[in-house]
This record gives C-alpha cells, sequence and structure tokens, in this order.
C-alpha cells in the first residue's frame, strides 16, 4: 500500500537558493572556481575567538544536555545585548528563549501561534522560509506587496487593508532578505499600533541586524517613543 507524506509539501514555494547553493557546491567539488553568493555564508573563517571559546567549551565538558530554554548566563547576555541596542527589557529567567538558529526559532514562534487556517501575513519579495513554514504549520500565506516603488516596503496602508479576521500575525525581517531594505523607526511604531489595534502578533527575523549601510535599523522589540498618530 501506498505510504502518504505530509500533503503540504505540495503548496511550498521550492526555495531557489538553496537549489542554487546546492549546485554551486557541487560545481566547486568537481574544480569548478566558483565564487558563491547565492547565500549569507562569510567568506572568512570564523573568527579565532568564537573557535576558541567552542573549543574551550567542549574541553570543559560541556557536551550534555542543558537547560531547554537555553544556559542562564547566555540568556543573560542576550538580555543584555537586547536593553543595550534596543532599550527594551526582557527577563532572562522567563522570557528569553534560545534556539539553534533563526529557523528553529521562526518555527518555534509561529508553532506557537497558529492554528489551522489561520493567516500570516509576509511582504513579497521575502525569503522562502517565512511564507513556506507557515504553510507547513498548516497556517494560509497573505503576501503583502513591498515594491521597488514604496522603496522595498510594504505601504503602511497595504499592511492594514490585508488584515482579514484570520490574520494572526504580521511577518517582518529587516534589513530583509532578499532586498537589504529595512524601516524607518516610524514605520515599525506605525506597524505596532496596527498589531495592537487588531490583536496581531509581530515575528520579527532580525538576524541581519547589523548588516547595514546609513542609519542603523530599529527593532520592532523596541519600545514605541510616542503612540502612533494614526488609527487603523
Ligand atoms: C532572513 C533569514 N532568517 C534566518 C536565516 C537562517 O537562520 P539560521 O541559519 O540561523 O537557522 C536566514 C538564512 O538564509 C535568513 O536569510
Amino acid at each position: 500500500m501506498e505510504r502518504l507524506l505530509n500533503q503540504q509539501f505540495d503548496l511550498l514555494r521550492p526555495s531557489a537558493t538553496v537549489a542554487m547553493a546546492d549546485r554551486i557546491l557541487a560545481l566547486k567539488a568537481a574544480g569548478r572556481p566558483i565564487i558563491g553568493l547565492q547565500v549569507g555564508d562569510p567568506d572568512f573563517a570564523t573568527p579565532a575567538s568564537v573557535r576558541e571559546t567552542a573549543l574551550r567549551a567542549l574541553e570543559a565538558g560541556l557536551t550534555h544536555y542543558g537547560p531547554s530554554q537555553g544556559t542562564l548566563d547566555l540568556r543573560q547576555a542576550i538580555a543584555a545585548k537586547l536593553l543595550r541596542d534596543e532599550g527594551v527589557g526582557y527577563d532572562p529567567a522567563t522570557e528569553i528563549l534560545v534556539t539553534h538558529g533563526g529557523i528553529h526559532a521562526y518555527h518555534t514562534a509561529l508553532q506557537a501561534i497558529l492554528n489551522p487556517g489561520d493567516e500570516v501575513l509576509v511582504p513579497d519579495p521575502s525569503w522562502a522560509t517565512h511564507a513556506n513554514m507557515a504553510v507547513m504549520l498548516r497556517g494560509t500565506v497573505a503576501r503583502v506587496p513591498a515594491p521597488a516603488e514604496t522603496g522595498f516596503l510594504p505601504a503602511l496602508d497595504a499592511w492594514a487593508q490585508a488584515v482579514t479576521p484570520r490574520t494572526r500575525a504580521l511577518v517582518l525581517n529587516y534589513p530583509s532578505n532578499p532586498t537589504g531594505a529595512y524601516p524607518d523607526p516610524a514605520y515599525l511604531e506605525a506597524l505596532q499600533g496596527l498589531a495592537e489595534a487588531r490583536g496581531l502578533w509581530i515575528v520579527s527575523d532580525e538576524v541581519y541586524g547589523s548588516l547595514y549601510y546609513g542609519e542603523r535599523p530599529g527593532s520592532a522589540a523596541a519600545p514605541p517613543a510616542r503612540r502612533p498618530a494614526r488609527s487603523w
């Protein structure tokens, strides 16, 4: 008898960058001199301080299960970083969770929010995983256009018009993969206002927050400096 798989796979858009990365790795292995620009993998070795810290941890026997939330000293360091950089205070004991990277964090966040059929708003274009993960969790995705004409950011009204009674979350990723665009603090404040007014979660992937030209990107976690002037 035929063995069935998760039918959500049929609804995914395959990742062109992953396909290209695999092809480039294969061509490099075959000796072709190729510079791959398709994934966010630096062309330099992991800095010595990071390697040495990892080696010291291995030598010290930190190779067993740790606390499920992540070790407390790491959570404290994350809380201190959020306070220093974003001016936002989170309790390392109860409000910070360490994951195995961005994809795991995003999966965990959506899994905590979505019931089957719930809707997630994702800018278009966006990194494929942001929509695909919602689909794998049996959510539905509405893509909010982020065209060049509006600086690769969705117009604020486009977000508001996309919200339906099934919408549960806005997914942000700034600076954006793939466009590099990021909004100013007033835009983020307006989105915070929309999310509050319509009972939505903001899921913000800020993995590229340190890669920018010009003004430092703000975080969607930063508290609004003032109440948004508009009503939704
Ligand atoms: C926007 C974005 N978030 C997350 C990730 C991946 O995160 P991680 O490798 O830490 O799971 C990537 C990698 O391409 C990415 O572009």
